[in-house]
């Protein structure tokens, strides 16, 4: 039997993430946080020494191909190292945009992300989960909010993990990466043409994961 697939991508700091997580967890599905694992490639090429350019596009897919990550009870390994936390900073953000725009990078890390795909079924986060990774997937959601609401919720988390930063500078990070991730040529952030729009700019999590598990029983 075909292993469902629930789609979810859209723009940096969207709320993807957490909506997916909840998502995958009221269902019972398994979950793929795609965004790790540029997020850790480019953790994993910079500590090698290599630059994350062009230049080295084929050292760096060659190290995704066969990443040595596990993820465990919410922690992230990368050579039995935890680097939950130094993959999560907005510098690791920028770096995974960078390396992300590697045709070869993401080519390497096709196998792994369909790795994700078991029984009884997956949500996938990213930017090309529906358009790329998982284009027969029986549900695609794209999830946009306002930049400045996204600026906004992504202040409120750092400030609350004292991390010192202001919305302006969050907002002119996010649509640099927004524009970045929108504009590269292979597997661009855009809505597949089957998928369903949702805008949580006003709308809480609870609401927006309440509309998803909707539109997922209203396909059973
Ligand atoms: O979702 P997250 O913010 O963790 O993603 C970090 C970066 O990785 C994004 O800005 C994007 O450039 C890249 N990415 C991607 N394709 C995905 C997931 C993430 O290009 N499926």
């Amino acid at each position: 039997a075909q292993v469902p697939v629930v789609c979810v991508d859209g723009p940096t700091a969207s709320g993807k993430g957490t909506l997916a997580a909840e998502t995958a967890r009221r269902l019972g599905f398994h979950y793929l946080d795609s965004g790790a694992l540029y997020r850790l490639t480019a953790l994993a090429a910079l500590r090698q020494g290599f630059a994350l350019d062009l230049a080295h596009e084929q050292q760096i897919a060659a190290m995704a191909r066969v990443l040595p990550v596990r993820f465990e009870g919410g922690h992230v390994l990368l050579s039995g190292e935890d680097v939950s936390d130094a993959i999560r900073t907005e510098e690791a953000g920028m770096n995974a945009s960078r390396v992300s725009v590697l045709p070869a990078v993401r080519t390497a890390l096709v196998a792994l992300q369909h790795s994700f795909r078991r029984l009884p079924g997956l949500v996938a986060d990213g930017r090309d989960m529906g358009t790329v990774i998982f284009p027969g997937a029986p549900m695609k959601v794209f999830l946009t909010a306002s930049a400045a609401k996204r600026a906004e919720r992504r202040h409120k988390q750092l400030i609350s993990k004292g991390i010192p930063t202001t919305i302006d500078v969050l907002r002119a990070d996010l649509e640099a990466r927004d524009a970045r991730d929108s504009q590269r040529a292979v597997a661009p952030l855009k809505p597949a043409q089957d998928a369903l729009l949702l805008d949580n700019s006003e709308q809480s999590v609870e609401d927006s994961v309440a509309q998803v598990l909707g539109w997922w029983e209203a396909r059973q």
